[in-house]
C-alpha cells in the first residue's frame, strides 16, 4: 500500500473499511449536493501568493480559540454517529485531538455519551447542543456538560428542520446499524468494522437512550429524535441557553450577515460560519464565500471560526486569510477515523498541520496569528460578486474587516 499523505488517501481507505451506508452518511450532502460541492470548489478556486527570500526558519502555528491555547488553528467539528465509524469513535477523536493540542467537540447525537468521553480523556472538550422541543431534557444536557467540565458549548443554529440526504434513505441507514439481507454482503467485506461496531457495546445515541423521556426502546428513540428538532427555535432560545450555561458559548451555523450581526449581539464568544458541511440548505452559498462579509460586519466584535470543505492545510490558510480565527473539520476527521481509528484521526491532524506549516512558510509568514489577506494572490479570492468585493475590502483593512483579528469582548 502507498503511504498515506493526504486527506483523500484517508477517505479512500475509510471507504474500503466501513459499510457504505455509514461512509455515505458523512461523505454526501443534501438534495442535489450543490452546496457541499461549492464548499470545496470555492476553496479550490482561491489562489495563494508565493513569496521568496524571507527567513522562515522559525515558525509558529500556535494560537488561541475562545481563549484556549491550541497548537494550531484547527478543531474537530461535532459530528453525529461518530461511534459508528469506529468503535468508541468519539473517544478516539477526543484522545487524538487532545494529544495534538486542539479542541474536540462532542455532538449531542454522539454514540459515546458525554460521561463516556469525560471518563476517557484528561482535558476538557467542547459539547455541541441541539435545542430540542423537550426543553427540560435540553437543560439536563447542559447540566451534564457542566458536570463533565466541558470548556465550551457549541450551540447549533442551522438544524431547526432537517435537510434530506437522499443517500441515507436509499441506503436504509438505521440506528443502531443492523445486519440485513441487503447490506450483508457489504458488511461481510468489512469484518474489522463489524467486530468493533456491530458487535460492540455502544451502538446508539449515548446522550439520549434511556435518558430522554420516551426514549426507552430503540425504535421509539429514532421516532423521538425525528420529532424533537424544533422548528419554533428563535434567538430568544439563545438568551435562555446563555442564562443556563456559564462558560464559553459558540454559535454554529451562521451564513448570513444579518444573522451574524444578531449573533454577535448575543454576546457569544465566537460564531462558526458554516452551512453544516452542505448537509442542510442545498443551494446555499459556500461557507468560504460567506466568510468575508461576516468578518467585515462583526470581525471586531467576536471571534469567527469557519467550517465547510476544509481538507488541507492550504484550505485552513485560505480561511485565515479571509479573517477566520480557526477552522473546524468534519469530514476530514471522519475519514481519518473510519480509515484507522484514533491513529487515523492523528494522521488527519498531522497532514493538515504539515500542509499549513509549509504553505504558510511559502507565502512568507512565520506566525499563524499574522496570516492575513496578503497571503492571497492579487484577485486570488476566486470569489465572485459581493463576496469578492467584500474580500477586497477586507484586504484594504476597512474598519471591522481586519483579517484574523483577536476578538474584543462583545
Ligand atoms: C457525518 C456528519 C455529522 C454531523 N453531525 C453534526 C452534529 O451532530 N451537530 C452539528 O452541529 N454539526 C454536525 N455536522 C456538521 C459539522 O459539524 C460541520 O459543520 C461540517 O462537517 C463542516 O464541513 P466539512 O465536513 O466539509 O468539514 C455533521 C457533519 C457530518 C459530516
Amino acid at each position: 500500500m502507498e503511504p498515506i499523505t493526504t486527506i483523500q488517501d484517508l477517505r479512500q481507505l475509510a471507504k474500503r473499511r466501513i459499510p457504505r451506508a455509514i461512509f455515505e452518511y458523512a461523505d454526501r450532502g443534501s438534495y442535489d449536493e450543490r452546496t457541499i460541492a461549492a464548499n470545496r470548489a470555492d476553496l479550490a478556486a482561491m489562489k495563494l501568493r508565493q513569496r521568496v527570500m524571507i527567513d522562515v526558519s522559525q515558525r509558529s502555528l500556535a494560537t488561541t480559540i475562545v481563549g484556549e491555547p491550541v497548537t494550531m488553528p484547527l478543531a474537530i467539528a461535532p459530528t453525529g454517529l461518530t461511534g459508528l465509524y469506529h468503535r468508541d469513535g468519539e473517544i478516539c477523536g477526543a484522545r487524538a485531538a487532545q494529544a495534538a493540542g486542539i479542541p474536540f467537540c462532542l455532538s449531542t447525537m454522539s454514540i459515546c455519551s458525554i460521561e463516556d468521553v469525560a471518563a476517557a480523556v484528561a482535558k476538557p472538550f467542547w459539547f455541541q447542543l441541539y435545542v430540542m422541543r423537550d426543553r427540560g431534557f435540553v437543560q439536563s444536557l447542559v447540566e451534564r456538560a457542566i458536570a463533565a467540565k466541558c470548556s465550551a458549548l457549541v450551540l447549533t443554529l442551522d438544524l431547526q428542520i432537517q435537510g434530506q440526504r437522499h443517500r441515507d434513505i436509499k441506503n436504509g441507514l438505521s440506528i443502531p446499524p443492523r445486519l440485513t439481507l441487503s447490506n450483508a454482503l457489504d458488511i461481510a467485506t468489512k469484518p474489522a468494522w463489524a467486530m468493533g461496531v456491530l458487535f460492540g457495546k455502544r451502538r446508539t445515541f449515548g446522550n439520549l437512550a434511556g435518558k430522554a423521556p420516551g426514549s426507552d426502546s430503540l425504535t421509539t428513540l429514532s421516532q423521538w429524535i425525528a420529532g424533537q428538532f424544533d422548528p419554533s427555535l428563535s434567538w430568544r432560545d439563545v438568551d435562555w441557553i446563555r442564562s443556563i450555561w456559564p462558560g464559553k458559548l459558540i454559535l454554529k451555523g451562521v451564513l448570513d450577515v444579518e444573522d451574524a450581526k444578531i449573533a454577535a449581539g448575543t454576546g457569544a464568544d465566537a460564531i462558526v460560519v458554516s452551512n453544516h458541511g452542505g448537509r442542510q440548505l442545498d443551494g446555499a452559498v459556500s461557507s468560504i464565500s460567506a466568510l468575508p462579509g461576516i468578518v467585515q460586519a462583526i470581525g471586531d466584535r467576536t471571534e469567527i471560526l469557519f467550517d465547510g470543505g476544509v481538507q488541507s492545510g492550504q484550505d485552513v490558510l485560505k480561511a485565515l486569510a479571509l479573517g477566520a480565527r480557526a477552522c473546524l473539520m468534519g469530514k476530514s476527521f471522519l475519514y481519518g477515523l473510519g480509515a484507522m481509528g484514533q491513529a487515523g484521526v492523528a494522521k488527519a491532524i498531522d497532514i493538515i498541520r504539515g500542509e499549513l506549516d509549509v504553505s504558510m512558510a511559502l507565502t512568507g509568514v512565520t506566525d499563524v496569528k499574522a496570516v492575513d489577506r496578503n497571503v492571497l494572490a492579487q484577485g486570488g479570492t476566486g470569489l465572485s460578486g459581493t463576496a469578492a468585493s467584500v474580500a477586497a475590502a477586507v484586504a484594504e483593512g476597512e474598519p471591522g474587516a481586519r483579517a484574523n483579528a483577536p476578538a474584543s469582548a462583545a
